[in-house]
């Protein structure tokens, strides 16, 4: 079977064989669908990407209908289940996973960067009291960038490792920093001799005692919510990475672009939405009337639906096994006992079954960041201190991608048409009245 798409322009009568190459045509193959010469060419119209590729990658791989989830190949579970944070970020980056001698090297490059220069310190002092931990992190991140100029020279290889190296080690520092900050506590510097979950939560919880031992079954959850939110393909502030670094600025300011795009309550920010909305519902025989609200369109259930998945999130299945084992160390949570509930109402209702809304990421990991103890503000800072590398894998993907230029999408113009100025004695008189767009 020829491997083409015949298209027919009907205002023309023409045909054009458009070649299909890994499952796409070329957006651009439409551009010679002309009326005439003058004519710019057919666009294509795709608000929000929904069936359009930017990119073509080699490190994230989803199936939506089938809930797969692959780093490089490998899938989620296995990696969730035998793999550590810092292997999979090193498979996501250098695309394999380590032998014991790369291991040990890169394990040593994150850890030596994990300071900070004491200048970001007093910065932060800077926030309010109140400050949202996310905005402290992007802006931070956004300052590293006047701390290391070189990191500008994006095509020298050496200079986008050691920025990748410090990007993941001093994430969980400014992270734990901006808590400390919200908390009026003083900030604890890195420990090199902890993991790097447990190091994080050194820096997060560490009072007066010597050296913090986080109890391992915690700092092993951690962990596996940092595997589980390390990558996942062109999501929106993967997005926001790839085009932000397409201008080409360092990774410092491309990374505090995805961090506010992984900011918002439908992105990242929506496992701090989850447990507010579980909190607000607050009991059981409550969720009856929450979930006929959702119907009517009054609100959203936060933490299920997802552009790509179709089925359940296998991410969200790893997390809701992973919930029980660390409330069993922790102890219970009575809004899980909501949560389980609201999920099993909403899959057999008819709403949610046909528009193929089940649990994402989100809906579970805040129960198990709660019972460690992480106040729900830094719940989204805990989904992009892993995204980190993910962000990083794809951004130097990109800009080693010779088809990538600057991203610059085109619009379908609406407005009106060429005129000419009016003077403001005249506007009154000619305005059309306006009427209010939807
Ligand atoms: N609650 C109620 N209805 C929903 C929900 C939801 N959570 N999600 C989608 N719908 C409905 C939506 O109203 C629409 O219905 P209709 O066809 O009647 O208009 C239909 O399902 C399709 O929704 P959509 O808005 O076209 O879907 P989308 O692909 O644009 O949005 C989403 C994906 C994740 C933004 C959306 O499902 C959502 O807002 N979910 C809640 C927020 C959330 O949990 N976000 C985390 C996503 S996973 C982590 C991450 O990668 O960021």
């Amino acid at each position: 079977m020829p491997e083409s798409l015949s298209v027919t322009d009907n205002r023309t009568g023409r045909t054009y064989d458009l070649p299909i190459e890994n499952g796409a045509v070329h957006a651009t193959a439409f551009q010679q669908m002309k009326l005439d010469d003058e004519d710019d060419g057919l666009l294509l119209y795709d608000p929000a990407f929904l069936n359009t590729a930017s990119c073509t990658s080699r490190i994230t791989f989803i199936d939506g209908d089938r809930g797969i989830l692959l780093y490089r190949g490998y899938p989620i579970e296995q990696l969730a289940e035998h793999s550590n944070f810092l292997e999979t970020a090193y498979l996501l980056i250098h695309g394999e996973l380590p032998n014991a001698a790369e291991y040990a090297a890169w394990e040593h490059e994150l850890t030596i960067h994990t300071l900070v220069h004491e200048n970001v310190k007093s910065f932060m002092d800077g926030f309010h009291h109140d400050a949202h931990p996310m905005g402290m992190l992007l802006s931070t991140v956004g300052a590293l960038s006047t701390f290391y100029p070189d990191a500008t020279k994006i095509y020298d290889e050496e200079q986008r490792r050691i920025s990748i190296y410090r990007l993941i080690a001093k994430m969980p520092t400014l992270a734990a920093f901006a808590f400390r900050h919200s908390r009026g506590l003083p900030y604890n510097y890195p420990d090199n001799d902890l993991s790097y979950a447990g190091n994080f939560l050194s820096m997060m919880f560490k009072m007066v005692e010597p050296r913090y031992h986080a109890v391992p079954e915690i700092e092993h959850a951690l962990d596996v919510l940092f595997i589980l939110h390390a990558d996942h393909e062109q999501n929106c502030s993967t997005n926001a990475m790839r085009a932000v670094g397409s201008s080409h600025p360092d990774p410092y300011s491309a990374t505090a672009a995805a961090i506010a795009a992984l900011y918002g309550p439908l992105h990242g920010g929506a496992n701090e939405a989850v447990i507010r909305m579980i909190e607000r519902i607050g009991s059981v025989d409550k969720i009856p009337e929450f979930v006929t609200g959702v119907k009517a369109g009054k609100e959203r259930l936060m933490g299920f639906g997802h552009r790509v998945y179709k089925n359940y999130d296998p991410r969200a299945k790893v997390i809701k096994r992973m919930a029980d084992q660390v409330l069993a160390v922790t102890g219970t949570s009575p809004l899980l006992d909501v949560a389980r509930e609201l999920e099993t109402i909403a899959l057999e209702d008819e709403y949610f079954v046909s528009r193929k809304l089940y649990p994402n990421v989100d809906f579970y990991s805040g129960f198990i960041y709660q019972a460690l103890g992480i106040p729900v503000e830094m719940f989204p800072v805990l989904f992009a201190i892993p995204r980190t590398a993910g962000w990083l894998s794809q951004w130097e993907e990109s800009l080693l991608d010779k088809e990538q230029k600057i991203a610059r999408p085109r619009q379908v113009y609406l407005g009106a048409p060429s005129r000419d100025f009016v003077s403001m004695s005249e506007r009154e008189v000619q305005r059309p009245k306006i009427v209010a767009a939807g």
